[in-house]
């Protein structure tokens, strides 16, 4: 069944309010629900209620009782007037809940997660997110097993209930669609705190965890903080109830749940400390508590007409808990992160068979579509847009969104329609970025003509056919450019060329010299620009442009292209690349952060983006190649840097965290350059490290070799750490992502480690989806056996973890981008899925298109 964005029509019946009582047990658990309806429009079609595994116990329609079975899961009910009072009783197994959607259990927690179609899960109704309802919620429970009962809105009343249990009494004063319904019953400690909004509203804010992780969480408080000040400073917008809570589970299918007031988090982005979490732990943290926080206005105030429409509050979250993010540490640094993360996530997804548009047409299991191209190419579109406004116009534009659909379920039409009335810019090109999928192509040639000392740049722009769409038309690209002077090194005015046409031309005047061109810098627009540029001319501009984006950016296609050619031509040309980092490494004018993302190699699945066909075994050696021979060629530096950026004791400070950065990549370059201490080097680093970042940096390089110490380390670790499910992920991950000859055996064997369980998401991905994204080894071994232990998992997976599932097909989809002999196999690993008799919708749909032609 394929549900299409055209046939939307409007509910047949609303529910502007629902009571909710909740006798919780983990076994089993009675719901409650008396739902005030009433007829939308004129009509007489019945009221139909959504259901999924629940146990029917009691229906009444105004207080009268109704014999009524559910039909395919729904309830279907005629009705008569214009106004009811429906109830339903059902009974559910919160204790029997793999899937985690809906109420479950989780380490003697009773929690929900209901975005997208969770809270049919939990009890009869419209599950949809245009109908809004004030929500009044009691629940009773066992005293001692849960303590702590927590729900969305305020706490309004609690009492004993007798036989050791108790009840509380939560009202959300905010109508709410009811995926951002929220439940959590349990033994939880709290870190408390308050902030005062800017109108003077004292708001207590809670984030609960178990006893002992109370500590770990003061990162996450700060963060809170931080951006509850950010969104009013940046965006006008205040915080609305007199709490607000967080709470950690640790088996969790997403990063977290902005439930309103209610916010559930997977526990790895709350918490963190030196000894565990390493810096990439710690900002994702900042940047989920914001994201999540954010979404009170960008999501839960104004949210989304129904699921086509989840970039409305995707996009737009992602992209201010991005800039927030940037104002909090590094703004270049921040950026390049998100643009390697959107070209390892997004790009292979818009070119493969599982493309869809940023609102996507159609699906057949909407939590198939919480993508990257939803989240991060949407957020792109929503920072084109303000790019295009400007500072003062996306601010207006953003104001008149929230003002006009406070308490609304909207759509992207309408965040583009404010966009163009705030802003007084017309988007009506700029909308294809909504409907077309598939990354651009820019193509740029340039001719400078000296006796007019004038410069011609030509763009051309390509969209690439993707299923279901071919011949599109040209979009709107805004291309921040410059044009270097080669000779003196000065940069020209930067100009915000907005290429419209399928190819236009711009011209420069009073260029008396061929200048180097400069283009898409801070990646302003998320496309792939064919740029003729030398190696010597990509050189100039990775020492001297002055948008650190595209000096990056320079770096990476130098290191690229000497790549991708010594691939195909067997001649590694290591010289340019060497001499390019050692000016970088070397120049006192940078950050260590930036200096450790510009010397690091492309990975090795982006320089596989670059080829026509991917050739994991030859890009896997060019890349050793190049890594061994920058090692060799700039040892004493490495060893220097080594040192350097040693320190004596932890702390968050941004110098200590880029000189952690850049130590890591360092010493993986000490490794590659063959010398004879480099493991003992690693050991010392990974043994006597403060911090996880060096501890774990250092565990990743043993893992590549085959030393004595990498057993050493690796055990080392285990006996440290195995009590601690977050950091024992980082075990299982860092040998799953490992440059190791024996990494498909290793998988599988852990794949059967006592510590391994299907039943929790984390484990799954630190082990198998860091597999997949290990290009080398996912692909190496002739018989395709890493496509059949990913198939294997995937078919384990689906009867308990349908989503979580899903989300392991897509590597297997790739399959048209390999030699026919991988392809091949990995299309019969697919095959082999789909044949599957009782295949979830979730794989079902991922799988039979990642097979389509
Ligand atoms: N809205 C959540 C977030 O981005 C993600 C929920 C994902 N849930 C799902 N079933 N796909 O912050
Ligand atoms: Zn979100």
């Amino acid at each position: 069944p394929v549900i299409r964005r055209e046939d939307y029509k409007a509910p047949d019946w609303l529910v502007p309010e629902i009571a909710l009582d909740f006798r919780l047990d983990a076994e089993r658990t009675e719901v409650t629900a008396r739902l005030y309806v009433e007829r939308n429009g004129d009509h007489d079609r019945p009221l139909v209620l959504d259901g999924e595994e629940l146990d029917l116990l009691f229906a009444s329609v105004d207080g009268d009782p109704v014999e009524v079975a559910p039909e395919g899961g729904r309830l279907i009910l005629p009705l008569d007037g214009a106004k009811h009072v429906v109830e339903t009783r059902v009974a559910i197994a919160p204790a029997r809940n793999s899937q985690l959607m809906g109420l479950y259990a989780s380490g003697g927690l009773l929690c929900t997660q209901c975005e997208a179609e969770g809270f049919r899960r939990i009890t009869f109704f419209p599950d949809r997110p245009d109908i809004l309802s004030r929500y009044a919620v009691r629940m009773e429970a066992d005293k001692t097993l849960y303590p702590v009962l927590l729900s969305n809105g305020d706490p309004v009343a609690n009492g004993e209930a007798g036989e050791g249990r108790h009840w509380a009494q939560w009202n959300d004063p905010f109508p709410k669609p009811c995926y951002l319904f929220a439940l959590v019953a349990g033994d939880l400690a709290c870190n408390a705190d308050s902030f005062t909004t800017m109108s003077g509203r004292e708001v207590r804010l809670g984030i609960w965890v178990r006893e002992e992780d109370l500590p770990a969480t003061r990162h996450a408080m700060a963060a809170l903080r931080n951006s509850m000040a950010w969104d009013e400073r940046v965006y006008g917008r205040e915080y609305d109830l007199d709490v607000f809570n967080i709470v950690a589970v640790s088996d969790f299918n997403f990063g977290a749940m902005e439930n309103k007031g209610l916010n559930i988090f997977n526990s790895r982005y709350i918490l963190v400390d030196p000894d565990t979490a390493t810096d990439l732990d710690y900002d994702a943290v900042e940047g989920v508590v914001a994201h999540e926080y954010f979404h009170n206005w960008s999501g839960n105030r104004v949210t989304c007409r129904d699921w086509f429409q989840l970039s409305l509050k995707e996009g737009l979250t992602v992209y201010r808990d991005q800039c927030f993010s940037a104002d909090m540490g590094s703004e270049p640094v921040k950026r390049i992160e998100d643009v390697r993360l959107l070209r390892a996530g997004q790009f292979p997804e818009d070119a493969g068979p599982l493309a869809h548009p940023v609102r996507p047409e159609s699906y057949m299991e909407i939590s198939n579509f919480y993508t990257a191209t939803v989240y991060n190419k949407g957020a792109e579109v929503i920072r084109m847009m303000a790019q295009i406004l400007g500072p003062e116009g996306f601010r207006k534009g953003t104001d008149l969104y929230f003002a006009r659909h406070d308490g609304q379920a909207v759509t992207c039409e309408d965040f583009v329609r404010a966009m163009e009335e705030g802003g007084g810019v017309d988007l009506t090109q700029f909308r294809l970025w909504y409907s077309q999928a598939g990354t651009p192509r820019v193509a740029a040639t340039m001719i400078h003509d000296p006796e007019h000392r004038r410069v011609t740049l030509t763009l051309s722009q390509s969209i690439p056919d993707t299923p279901g769409q071919a011949n599109k038309k040209p979009m709107v690209l805004p291309l921040r450019t410059a044009l270097f002077d080669r000779q003196s090194g000065q940069r020209r005015e930067e100009r915000l060329l907005m290429l419209t046409g399928a190819e236009q031309s711009f011209t420069f005047e009073g260029m008396t010299s061929a200048p180097v061109l400069s283009i898409n810098r801070g990646f302003s627009a998320p496309v792939i620009v064919d740029a003729p540029r030398t190696q010597d001319e990509l050189a100039f501009l990775s020492a001297h442009d002055d948008d650190p984006f595209a000096r990056y950016e320079a770096m990476q296609q130098l290191m690229v292209n000497a790549l991708t050619e010594g691939v195909a031509s067997g001649e590694l040309e290591t010289g340019a690349v060497i001499e390019a980092i050692r000016t970088s490494a070397t120049d006192p004018s940078l950050d260590d952060a930036f200096v450790a993302e510009a010397i690091r190699l492309p990975s090795e699945a982006y320089i596989g983006d670059q080829m026509l066909v991917v050739d994991p075994q030859g890009i896997h050696d060019a890349r050793e190649a190049m890594q061994q021979a920058i090692g060799a060629a700039l040892e004493p530096l490495w060893r220097d840097l080594h040192q350097r950026t040693a320190r004596p004791a932890f702390s968050l400070e941004a110098g200590d965290k880029g000189a952690r950065k850049l130590r890591n990549v360092v010493l993986s370059y000490i490794a590659a350059s063959g010398a004879e201490d480099a493991a003992a080097l690693a050991f010392a680093q990974f043994d006597g490290a403060h911090n996880m970042t060096e501890r774990q940096g250092a565990l990743g390089v043993l893992a590549n070799g085959m030393s004595a110490e990498r057993e050493r380390a690796l055990a080392a670790f285990y006996d440290r750490y195995h009590g601690n499910a977050l950091v024992l992920d980082k075990w299982f991950q860092t040998q799953a992502l490992a440059c190791h000859p024996d990494t498909v055996e290793i998988v599988r064997a852990l794949g059967r480690h006592s510590d391994f369980t299907l039943t929790n998401p984390n484990r799954v991905r630190s082990l198998y989806g860091a597999f997949a994204a290990n290009q080398w080894a996912f692909h190496s071994g002739g018989a395709g056996e890493g496509y059949r232990l990913l198939a294997d998992l995937i078919l384990a997976l689906d009867p308990i973890n349908p989503q979580t599932a899903a989300r392991m097909v897509p590597p297997l989809g790739r399959w048209r981008r390999f030699d026919v002999e991988r392809g091949g196999r990995m299309r019969a690993e697919l095959e082999r899925i789909v044949a599957q008799p009782k295949l979830s919708r979730d794989v079902m749909e991922q799988a039979s298109k990642s097979l389509a032609d």
